[in-house]
């Protein structure tokens, strides 16, 4: 059976977690990849809200195996925190959870970092999630300080933390006055406490390790015995640090890109990938935005969709559907259908609008641009479309889409290349619309 991948094609909050959750009825493990507790993933059903930042949104079924892969940087405190609230409520978290060895811990420093760093080196902050994300993938990459899972239960793991903590002390006293957020910082000229650190972390160590292994290994198998694996993306194909709009992304190829390298499976097993996209768009943090309504639409967008942060509870920046980045994130990572979401939300404008290009130095253009600077120069060109005012919620049949509606989706999906495959109209599970294409 093919592997099949969920990823969202905007700045993120295209409600994957919800997706996620409605695919993995079918599968037999599903799997996070990339991304840390930056994620906030969302999944409503029998009445009840659940967020999600670590473990799979596919967790509620019971007989799915959830895996958080090497790709992923985790933070042991807020994983085991969410294994806790779920397990209050009802979720079974125990032999159906495995963590990768292979995945990078996030540390205080982390967060220290990531405040000190978020706006030292351009004008306008990237507006981070401060959970120390882009400072463990720092680490990660930089290969000396950073901390696998497998490291916790090695015997030099004290000694590990002693020299991590004395680079990192080091490093920050050194910075004292260098940035214009160390007055923010609660380590700046208070040495980090390495014993605490490694006490801190032993605690975590040692509640988790009964769901650590090789998960690489235990992903191969499942390949091999022809598992049905969902692959879960975090964050949207355009904050992919390598191909988003940097600097202003996360630290993760957070495009269908990353699905490989982040879970460990060879690259011809996923057959499906299934973009996610909101109806309109939004974007949380800094960074220029193109189709961003800074005015009343955007502020009744916001408050029609609850368009603030599942993570930091911050205002999410609200626009247009922009055809233009999507059809780029698309072709990128080999998107085969879409998920529209929240179209509900719109359903109160007399008119809607639509991003087909950007105009740039006079210029028409239709590719995205690679540079940041360009992209806050475009100008979007615009395509009105009628709207509608009928309450959609109820809604499960295309046809039964007023027909302003059914035109919108069908232009969105055209300008796009690409088939429909699912249409949301609320939150819950059941307010889906699933499409024969
Ligand atoms: P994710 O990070 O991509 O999983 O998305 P989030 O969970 O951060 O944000 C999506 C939000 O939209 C959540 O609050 C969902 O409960 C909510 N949601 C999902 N689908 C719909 C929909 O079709 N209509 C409305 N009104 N809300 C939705
Ligand atoms: P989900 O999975 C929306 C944004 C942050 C910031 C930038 C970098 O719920 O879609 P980071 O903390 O990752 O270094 O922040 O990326 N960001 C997200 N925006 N949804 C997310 O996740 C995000 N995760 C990170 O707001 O602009
Ligand atoms: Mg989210």
């Amino acid at each position: 059976m093919p592997g099949t991948a969920v990823i969202g094609l905007q700045w993120g909050d295209e409600a994957k977690g919800k997706i996620v959750d409605i695919l993995t009825a079918q599968q037999d493990v599903v799997v996070r990849y990339q991304g840390g507790a930056n994620a906030g993933h969302t999944v409503v059903f029998n009445g009840q809200r659940y967020k999600l930042s670590l473990i799979p949104s596919g967790v509620f079924h019971p007989n799915v195996q959830c895996v958080i892969a090497g790709g992923v940087v985790c933070s042991p405190s807020a994983l085991l925190a969410e294994i806790d609230t779920l397990v209050k409520l009802g979720v079974n978290v125990g032999k159906n959870l495995l963590i990768s060895d292979r995945a990078h811990i996030i540390f205080p420093w982390h967060k220290i970092e990531d405040a000190m760093f978020d706006n030292i080196a351009s004008g306008e902050a990237i507006g981070t999630t401060m959970r120390g994300i882009g400072p463990c993938y720092q680490d990660k990459y930089g290969r000396s300080l950073a901390v696998r899972f497998g490291d916790l239960y090695k015997p030099d793991f004290e000694e590990k933390i002693q020299t991590i903590a004395g680079a990192k002390n080091r490093l920050f006293n050194g910075l004292i006055g260098e940035t214009d957020n160390s007055q923010m910082l609660p380590g700046i000229g208070i040495d980090i406490d390495a014993g605490a650190v490694f006490r801190e972390y032993k605690g975590y160590a040692d509640r988790l390790e009964k769901y650590v292994t090789d998960t690489t290994a235990y992903l191969l198998d499942a390949v091999d015995a022809d598992k049905r694996i969902l692959f879960e993306g975090a964050q949207g194909s355009l904050l992919d640090v390598d191909h988003g709009t940097f600097p202003y992304v996360t630290s993760s190829n957070s495009s269908a890109v990353g699905v490989c390298s982040g879970a460990g499976v060879p690259p011809h097993f996923i057959k499906k990938y299934v973009g996610i996209i909101k109806a309109y768009t939004t974007r949380v943090g800094g960074g220029p935005f193109p189709t961003e309504l800074a005015n009343d639409t955007g502020q009744c967008i916001r408050d029609r969709g609850k368009e603030y942060g599942t993570v930091t509870k911050r205002p999410r920046r609200c626009g247009w559907f922009d055809a233009v980045a999507a059809r780029y994130t698309v072709r990128l990572g080999g998107i085969d259908t879409l998920a529209v979401m929240l179209l509900d939300v719109l359903s109160t404008f007399d008119e809607l609008k639509i991003c087909t290009a950007y105009t740039l130095d006079g210029s028409r253009v239709t590719a995205f641009p690679s540079h940041v600077d360009d992209l806050r120069r475009v100008e979007a060109i615009y395509e009105t479309l009628p709207g509608w005012h009928e309450d959609i919620t109820e809604v499960r049949q295309f046809s039964d889409l007023p027909l302003n509606a059914q035109n919108y989706l069908k232009r969105i999906s055209g300008l796009i290349g690409k088939p429909i495959e699912m249409v949301s109209v609320g939150p819950g599970r059941e307010q889906t619309i699933m499409l024969q294409f």
